[in-house]
């Protein structure tokens, strides 16, 4: 056991400021020092470090403390591991607890592993044929620092080389196939990896995990490109994030990780200066994986691959974020494929500008990306696109960014906004009675409260179809309403035909007359597509509400987008003079009172 004693010699034996500087950017202040809080973002330093007192703790958010409690936090580590640790970079010999047997088995899967290392690094550096190996590297612009920083090795061409090696320091046959290393066949052992440059795997605190092995020789290309230590009880895939133990400081530093799809294009990340990138070895994204990133910070940078499977890899590696909370943005690479060949075609600098300069945010770059091939024609590819873009907006749970993307695939699609609410409520399934209902938020229900206004827009258009009377009681209506400018843009279209140029000429409505005008006026498409809106369901869903029920629904509706807009234009006016802001701020409230005044009435109106 570890005595209080020794806890606090180590304690005071710790150098603070040298223990935090990898993370925390640290100036000199009175005796100590200060800095940006590596634990929750900040924009003034409230994080400070005292070599007397040997604390490192941050006054905004209250965490860190002695150097184990700052080690516990930063690393996300348990008392004794700090402790241990602590121990290791101050020299000190403590009585630790052993640890348990588990852990002691363990320690001799990591023992062989760092054996093997040991061998190939060896075989890179100092054998003829790790002469070829590091021309290959060399080629593909690493440095021998890099090579050397990220423990590039070769695995040798003999067939049991690393077997006799392991075997010589006594490890058991069993542990060596456990760890992946060794494979048996008949009474023999084989090494599992010959004659591919190896990247070793470690975790976050740098233990070797296993190994992935590339082929370097044009003669191998029929074999795999990558082949990696398979599942064992230390190499765990969906749990690895390749280069996370070089990336941790830069990730809490920076306050974000860069995500990318292979061990290369992470390399020439970091290589070009940006140190916070890490990758997930060719493997879908996993939980796991996005837990241990939560850690650290809630800010990723996807940089995947520019191929269809990147862009699929990207749009579910978003949604998967946006569902746990994370913020996504995308740099997408233009005239090379991954950041790898970015970086050998253009340089790190180049790079690194590009880098920068590029950053997508999440759902930009969906809508970009979904939309800028398409051929609306095709319907098919259309439903595709709604599809990923309304499941993953839904995640945002943001209207604005809703009416944002509906208005603009509207126009694309040449449909109304109204048609595309109803999808919207369609695809993400929150009027589905066959799917289990979630507890509703706030946001759903202005979601829906939008979606019903909306299907009382589309229903005008069928009570204006039965009769000319009623087609031009309704006009007035939303005229001496003003709720006419509530209906989305194309329908307003729709209806003014309907009523100045149809119905002047018509007595009685005739739906093949109608659709030849609207087919004139290019409005087909947009029509076809509400109508099919109110076939799919929704017309009946909310009960038989007559006329005037709706007509009141929009006039609430009127106001309300109205009282938005004012609001908007209040938020975007930054520079606004404090006149123009009065006028507007009274016309908000009066449009306001108006509203409440409209809404009671509608409700006393429902109760008698
Ligand atoms: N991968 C793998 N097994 C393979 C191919 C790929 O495990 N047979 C993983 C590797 O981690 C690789 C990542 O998937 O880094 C991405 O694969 P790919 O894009 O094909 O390779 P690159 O990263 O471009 O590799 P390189 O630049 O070395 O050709
Ligand atoms: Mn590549």
């Amino acid at each position: 056991m570890v005595s209080k004693d020794d806890i606090q010699k180590l304690i005071e034996a710790t150098d603070m400021a040298a223990l935090v500087s990898p993370y925390v950017k640290l100036i000199k202040s009175g005796s100590g020092y200060k800095g940006l809080c590596p634990f929750h973002s900040e924009k003034t330093p409230s994080f400070s470090v005292s070599q007397d007192k040997h604390m490192a703790k941050c006054f905004g958010c209250g965490k860190g403390g002695n150097p184990i409690q700052f080690l516990m936090d930063i690393k996300h580590i348990s008392f004794i591991e700090a402790v241990r640790e602590l121990s290791k970079i101050n020299n000190m010999e403590l009585d630790i607890a052993p640890p348990n047997p588990l852990e002691e088995q363990y320690k001799k899967y990591y023992e062989i592993n760092e054996l093997a290392l040991n061998l190939y690094t060896r075989n890179l550096w100092h054998t003829k044929n790790g002469e070829k190996a590091l021309e290959y590297l060399y080629a593909r612009g690493l440095s021998k620092e890099l090579i050397e920083e990220f423990k590039i090795g070769l695995a040798p061409s003999e067939s049991d080389t690393l077997y006799q090696v392991l075997k010589e320091s006594n490890f058991l046959e069993l542990d060596m196939v456990d760890v992946g290393l060794v494979r048996s066949s008949g009474d023999r052992y084989f090494d599992v990896f010959t004659n591919r440059i190896i990247f070793p795997i470690t975790d976050e605190r740098g233990k070797i995990l296993g190994f992935s092995g590339r082929i370097f020789n044009d003669s191998d290309k029929q074999t795999a490109k990558y082949m990696n230590t398979s599942e064992t009880p230390i190499f765990k895939k969906n749990n690895i994030l390749y280069n996370l133990e070089r990336a941790i400081s830069g990730i809490v530093q920076n306050d974000r990780i860069v995500l990318h799809e292979g061990f290369m294009d992470v390399i020439a990340t970091y290589r070009s200066g940006i140190k916070e990138a890490v990758c997930s070895m060719g493997t879908q994204l996993t939980q796991n994986q996005i837990k241990i990133i939560k850690k650290y910070t809630n800010n990723v940078i996807l940089c995947y691959d520019g191929d269809k499977a990147g862009i699929l890899a990207t749009y579910r590696a978003l949604d998967m974020f946006e569902k746990a909370g994370l913020k996504v943005k995308i740099v997408r690479l233009v005239d090379a494929k991954d950041s790898d060949e970015f970086v050998h075609k253009f340089g790190t600098d180049k790079y690194v500008e590009y880098f920068n300069s590029h950053q997508q945010e999440g759902i930009a770059y969906l809508y970009q990306s979904l939309t800028e091939n398409l051929d609306i024609n095709d319907t098919d590819k259309v439903e595709e696109v709604k599809k990923t873009l309304f499941s993953i907006l839904k995640n945002k749970q943001s209207q604005s960014l809703l009416e944002k993307y509906i208005g603009s695939l509207a126009d694309l699609l040449h449909v109304s906004t109204s048609s595309l609410y109803l999808d919207y409520d369609r695809i993400t399934g929150f009027t589905n009675k066959n799917v289990p209902r979630k507890p509703r938020t706030d946001f759903d229900l202005k979601v829906k409260k939008i979606i019903i206004s909306r299907i009382f827009e589309l229903r005008i258009f069928e009570y204006a179809k039965i009769s000319k009377r009623n087609a031009l009681e309704i006009d007035r209506f939303l005229e001496e309403n003003d709720a006419f400018y509530a209906l989305d843009s194309k329908n307003q279209e729709i209806w003014i035909l309907m009523i100045n140029d149809f119905y002047k000429k018509n007595e009685d409505y005739n739906e093949q007359k109608f659709i030849e005008l609207l087919e004139k006026h290019n409005l087909f498409d947009c029509y076809y597509n509400n109508a099919l809106s109110l076939k799919n369901g929704s017309f009946n869903k909310y009960g038989d509400i007559d006329l005037q029920a709706c007509l009141k629904m929009l006039k609430e509706n009127a106001i309300a987008k109205r009282i938005g807009k004012i609001v908007e234009n209040i938020k975007n006016s930054q520079e606004i003079n404090s006149d123009l802001k009065k006028e507007l701020l009274l016309k908000s409230v009066a449009e306001r009172q108006k509203f409440e005044f409209v809404r009671n009435k509608n409700k006393k109106q429902k109760n008698n």
